[in-house]
């Protein structure tokens, strides 16, 4: 999605821009820009291809002032015009993550005014209205500030005047942004990772404020107008730039880095004898002791991440939950209980509907919350008292793999606890989930061994249209995150349906062209799925079965199965997710789609 950098310093900053906004192309774009103040002029160089063809085309630019941008399309198509910066009267650039909600009223107002208008993007009223209360003899700060405050919606700016190479104003309400502090030089970004090649010293920007960048120093500005003062922290990601390797893609790699990226999320705990609340903050035990209910707030696989979440903290630990989706939780009118406890999960822990869910949970009453997140200092990791990081490492691929599974492995961390806490657990059974959980690691490897036959299976899918998944109970939501991982990235249309459900709809659209697959857990609800296939199967439809040993599903004509290693009771999800994962990729891979970037998806999504 949308991504920002800015530099002011006493250097060239176009190759800072530019590797910047190359470190944020995972995030996914379609188009990107940059704009520098060089001797009174603004230079502009904008393009629709990948941000080395924007290098390319930035060879005989320089500056050492200047805003850049990664675009994913919002309000108009991709193309050079719409593309960051964007400019008023060849004098003010601003580059912008998020929507303004009212730029149609805005962009009338400026247009009876006497501004020309040269995209279709919200974001162009900005420029227009900072130029318009400079014109008036405004600093480039107050302009911008009364450009803000007839804004309405989500923003992340950074502007720069043709005539002021000393200055770049940056703000943020409602997408994120932070600041990094050199010597003798600042920058702007949109996420801390652009940055890290030229400072590690940062200051995460809160709602509201505005911020005034000199070389030498800086003033930010609360949502009140008020300087104030914010803290430098040094930030603790990695620089390394994340290499493919033996990959071929991102995704692949990501899948096979499960083991690892579960052995690493669960490292404290299989290390230890037993399960302590601490490992969510030093607040979690009071908090768990004062719950009796939890609500899970997501977006995408998170949201699949927390529907599995539910079966397990029912069960396990006898808590009440509910699983909303963030988008629809920030929306509805809902009851609150202070007794509840939020958990929001996320990858990048910067999804707005989240973000938003979140805040929307807190304005209700809802003091205890909780983030389980996999980039540390993210904002949604900041707005929880409690924290559980999933420790994935950076995941690059847009369909997430790694970080779901890990995801899971901190949500049935949560239930453990949650159920030694309220008495749901003897030591016995806490020494065995211990054990469980030092093998997952191990079982996921197994699984991943499976790729060659699933490779071979893929070649048929390569030319269907449609595809059903389905699962029961614990695997309804892993058929779900199956459905999604195809449908992302091989673009075949997916639907996922509890196979309970099968006949009250779905059965329907069986047919010998309509590939049905099935995850079969051999557990409690295995005899009801069995029933449920032969459903499929009496009518023609094509069956794909990854069963687990001993189910006694055989393979015949029209019925394909893979046999999963061993069956790992709870845990089985995280087992039954890695060769849905791996069939979407090798599907991907028959029909040549971009599987990282996939084709009008972002990864991280910072706007409604
Ligand atoms: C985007 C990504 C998905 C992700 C979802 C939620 O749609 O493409 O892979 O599941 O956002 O993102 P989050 O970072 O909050 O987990």
């Amino acid at each position: 999605m949308c991504g920002i950098v800015g530099a002011i310093a006493q250097r060239n900053v176009v190759p800072i821009l530019l590797e910047g906004l190359q470190r944020l192309e995972y995030r996914g774009y379609d188009s990107a820009g940059l704009a520098v103040v060089n001797s009174g002029q603004l230079q502009l160089v904008r393009s629709t291809g990948r941000v080395a063809e924007l290098s390319e085309k930035s060879a005989e630019t320089q500056g050492q002032l200047g805003i850049a941008h990664t675009r994913w399309a919002t309000h108009g198509v991709p193309s050079e015009r719409n593309a960051h910066p964007h400019l008023s009267n060849d004098h003010i650039a601003v580059v912008h993550n998020g929507i303004i909600e009212n730029y149609e009223e805005l962009r009338s107002r400026l247009t009876a005014g006497g501004y020309v208008f040269t995209s279709d993007t919200d974001t162009e009223v900005i420029a227009h209205l900072v130029h318009s209360h400079y014109a008036r003899g405004n600093s480039l700060l107050v302009a911008t500030q009364a450009a803000l405050a007839e804004l309405v919606g989500a923003y992340a700016i950074g502007v720069i005047a043709a005539d002021d190479p000393e200055r770049l104003i940056c703000a943020r309400r409602g997408s994120p942004l932070l600041l990094g502090v050199g010597i003798e030089e600042h920058f702007v970004a949109s996420d801390v990772s652009a940055l890290l090649p030229v400072t590690r010293q940062v200051v995460y920007l809160e709602e509201g404020d505005v911020v005034e960048l000199l070389r030498r120093s800086y003033r930010i500005f609360d949502a009140s107008g008020k300087q104030v003062e914010r803290t430098v922290q040094t930030s603790e990601l990695s620089n390394e730039s994340v290499e493919l390797g033996q990959y071929r893609h991102y995704m692949q790699k990501e899948i096979h880095e499960q083991p690892q990226a579960l052995a690493n999320t669960l490292e404290s705990v299989c290390n230890s004898q037993s399960l302590v609340p601490g490992i969510f903050g030093a607040e979690a035990a009071a908090t768990f002791a004062d719950i009796d209910s939890i609500l899970i707030l997501a977006c995408g696989t998170s949201h699949h991440a927390g529907l599995v979440a539910r079966y397990w903290l029912e069960a396990i630990a006898g808590i009440r939950c509910s699983v909303e989706i963030a988008s629809e939780y920030r929306y509805r009118a809902s009851v609150p209980n202070p007794k509840t406890l939020v958990v929001v999960i996320s990858q990048s822990g910067e999804t707005a509907d989240t973000q938003a869910a979140l805040s929307h949970a807190k304005a209700q009453g809802h003091g205890h919350t909780l983030a389980i997140c996999n980039v540390p200092e993210s904002a949604l990791v900041r707005l929880c008292k409690l924290r559980l990081l999933t420790r994935a490492g950076p995941e690059i691929g847009v369909a997430s793999t790694k970080a779901f599974t890990t995801q899971l492995a901190a949500l049935f961390l949560l239930t453990l606890i949650l159920a030694k806490t309220r008495g749901h657990l003897t030591g016995q059974q806490e020494q065995q989930y211990l054990h469980e959980l030092r093998h997952l690691p191990s079982a996921v490897q197994k699984v991943l061994d499976l790729e060659p036959q699933i490779a071979k299976l893929a070649e048929r899918f390569a030319n269907k249209q449609h595809a059903l998944f389905l699962g029961r109970g614990l695997h309804y939501p892993i058929a779900l995150e199956g459905a999604l991982k195809l449908k992302e990235i091989s673009y075949i249309h997916a639907e996922a349906y509890p196979a309970g459900e099968l006949k009250h709809g779905p059965l329907a659209l069986v047919d010998k062209d309509m590939p049905v697959i099935s995850v079969a857990p051999n557990d409690a609800l295995l005899e009801k799925l069995k029933s449920n296939l032969q459903e499929v199967r009496a009518r023609g439809g094509e069956l794909y079965v990854f069963a687990d040993a001993d189910t006694h599903i055989h393979a015949a004509d029209g019925i394909h199965i893979m046999q999963m290693p061993e069956h790992a009771g709870y845990l089985s999800p995280i087992l039954h997710t890695i060769p849905l994962q791996l069939l979407a990729y090798y599907v991907a891979l028959q029909k040549g789609t971009d599987v990282d970037k996939p084709r009008n998806l972002a990864k991280s999504v910072t706007v409604e």
